[in-house]
């Protein structure tokens, strides 16, 4: 089966009507521009910043990316798209997993939409050999919501659970002087995305670490090596789509990078703000760099956009010390996400 993301590219996907799935141009901005209404719509009820504005999508879905590979599908029915989905594939590293979403239109759920979205994701992810799906399902708060009956019947579990957070800058201004600065035997050195030459290889190094030492549940996902040349060609696609990584490391007394946090901030968009990761390297655990790491970053872009409201962050609700950092700071739970996880 083909994966090209050409609009001529059309998934054979059996339906309960007459609504044709194909694949979105991603070069054609109409096209993209009713892709992202369907998600916009289907998202529109949940609290926080759910979907991306139009100006970040239009910029980054279409940026090339080796790192990861994107195919977004529409649900059509009668010309007007009534459903999307949105299949991303790891390039690097982890080649047997691919990540799943499906979007559908309110007024035309339970039809079969969502289900037939998802079946052609599916056939594309097991024509390249991906045997691992995993999905992201956001439900309120001890709540429920119609993508748990959904998940359950396409055969995804629940492989962990997260916290989604929103920090409010105007807490986080009043707490701020309880909040200690720095910590003591490490230095903060902050950047904005591009990390000093000086620190990079060993940022990579601890970055390579990431997927052993965050929580994952049931999650399947392995750590890969971040050589100076991927971070450096990291850094420089989120230069080119506008994004900047505000970042904090803590480097210990030997030089080495012990600690990394970052906050994310779109030029399109100077009011929210989202973390990226945090990690800290288990030798250096027990010292309160979390703490540190994240008071320095939401410091950074306090200072740096005035206009910022809020921040979000995800975290595993099993993840203790993560949690008790972003109480601190006045991280509020606004909803829970379920990684969600299908083996083909
Ligand atoms: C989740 C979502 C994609 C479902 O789309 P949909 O087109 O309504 O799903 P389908 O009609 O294919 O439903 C297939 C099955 O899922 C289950 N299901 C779907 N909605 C359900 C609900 N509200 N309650 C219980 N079960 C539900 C049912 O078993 C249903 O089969 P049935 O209608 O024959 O009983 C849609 O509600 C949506 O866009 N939600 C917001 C975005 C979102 O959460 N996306 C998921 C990210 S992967």
């Amino acid at each position: 089966m083909p994966l090209e993301t050409a609009a001529s590219t059309v998934v054979a996907v059996p339906t309960t009507n007459d609504i044709e799935i194909r694949a979105i141009d991603l070069g054609d901005e109409a096209d993209l521009r009713a892709w992202w209404e369907v998600g916009h719509a289907a998202t529109a009820e949940r609290p926080g910043k759910p979907w991306p504005l139009w100006e970040q999508s239009r910029r980054a879905l279409p940026a090339p990316n080796p790192e990861r590979g994107i195919v977004l599908l529409g649900a059509v029915d009668g010309g007007q798209m009534v459903g999307s989905g949105m299949l991303t594939r790891p390039l690097r590293d982890n080649l047997h997993t691919a990540m799943t979403f499906a979007f559908v239109a309110p007024g035309r759920t339970r039809q079969g939409i969502g289900s037939a979205v998802m079946a052609g994701l599916e056939a594309l992810a097991a024509a390249e050999g991906r045997t691992t799906l995993q999905s992201e399902a956001y439900v309120p708060s001890g709540g429920t919501a119609a993508v748990e009956g959904f998940a359950e019947s396409l055969g995804y579990t629940v492989a962990s659970r997260e916290s989604i957070k929103e920090l409010s800058m105007d807490d986080y201004a009043r707490r701020r002087s309880d909040l200690p600065s720095g910590a003591d035997g490490y230095r903060i050195v902050t950047f904005d995305t591009v990390c000093p030459d000086e620190h990079v290889e060993s940022f990579g190094r601890l970055l390579g670490m990431l997927m052993d030492e965050i929580p994952l549940g049931e999650l399947d996902l392995e750590s890969s090596e971040w050589t100076p040349e991927r971070v450096r060609a990291a850094e420089q696609r989120q230069v080119d789509t506008g994004r900047h990584v505000h970042t904090a490391v803590a480097i210990a007394p030997d030089g080495e990078v012990a600690g990394i946090s970052d906050v994310r901030v779109d030029d399109t968009d100077h009011e929210h703000a989202q973390v990226g990761i945090t990690l800290v390297h288990p030798t250096h655990r027990g010292h309160r760099l979390g703490l540190a790491l994240k008071v320095a970053t939401h410091d950074l872009v306090g200072a740096t956009y005035p206009s910022l409201r809020t921040v979000d962050t995800s975290n595993a609700l099993v993840n203790t010390h993560m949690n008790a950092v972003n109480d601190a700071l006045g991280y509020r739970s606004i909803e829970t996400m379920l990684e969600l996880q299908k083996v083909l």
